[in-house]
């Protein structure tokens, strides 16, 4: 939408501009994890990191389903909010009780990155991973049980550059079997995701 020239849509359409600069907009990641969550989400969805909110939205309107979207970024849970996404800036899964949601969707931030090449911007925050590529997936899945219902399922986006058999090393430890339920390959990595359910 474009300003009106009044002051007021031209303030709106500028700060969306910048915001779209410092979120993550939707990309292949996105998209094949908007799959998988359409096809396997049930009840009460959590999509931690929305970002922008689309696949969140995407779950909402094609299944019907309850989705909050979390995110360290508070631009992208306002961008999220003007989906028409219920949003909230959240570390991870830290403000949300036991048992609170039926499935957990989560597209990390999963490039391995150099300390020396962190950049420090919201950016950053969406893309790297750490020097492992998997420093935010680490925590994810140490505390997703908590938030999880009994019979519930976490939906995880993997690239291979995160280190796919170390990760599925990571889902063993956490007490979770995992099943692949979407893949493509692309000429630098291979994206999966993964559905974990309790062993
Ligand atoms: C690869 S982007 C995915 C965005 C969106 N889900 C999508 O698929 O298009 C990763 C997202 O995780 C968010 N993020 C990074 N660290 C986080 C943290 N500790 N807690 C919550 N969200 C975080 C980033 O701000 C970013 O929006």
């Amino acid at each position: 939408m474009s300003g009106d020239g009044s002051g007021a849509g031209d303030g709106l359409a500028a700060r969306r501009g910048a915001d779209d600069a410092v979120v993550y907009q939707p990309a292949e990641d996105s998209g094949l994890l908007a799959e998988a969550a359409v096809a396997e989400a049930h009840g009460r969805v959590l999509e931690v990191g929305t970002g922008s909110g689309w696949v969140a939205e995407r779950v909402a309107e094609e299944r019907g389903l309850d989705v909050v979207g979390s995110d360290l970024n508070p631009h992208a849970a306002r961008q999220a909010r003007e989906r028409g996404v219920e949003a909230v800036v959240a570390d991870l899964l830290s403000p949300f009780r036991a048992d609170a949601f039926d499935t957990v969707c989560f597209n990390p931030p999963y490039l391995p990155t150099d300390p020396d090449n962190e950049w420090d911007d919201w950016m950053e925050h969406a893309l790297s991973g750490g020097e492992s590529g998997r420093e935010l997936i680490e925590p994810f899945l140490a505390d997703v049980g908590r938030a999880l219902a009994p019979d519930g399922v976490v939906l995880l986006l993997v690239s291979s550059l995160t280190g796919y058999d170390e990760v599925l090393g990571l889902v063993d430890e956490a007490g979770f079997a995992a099943e692949p339920v979407v893949e493509e390959s692309f000429p630098f990595e291979t994206l999966t995701v993964l559905a974990l359910r309790r062993a």
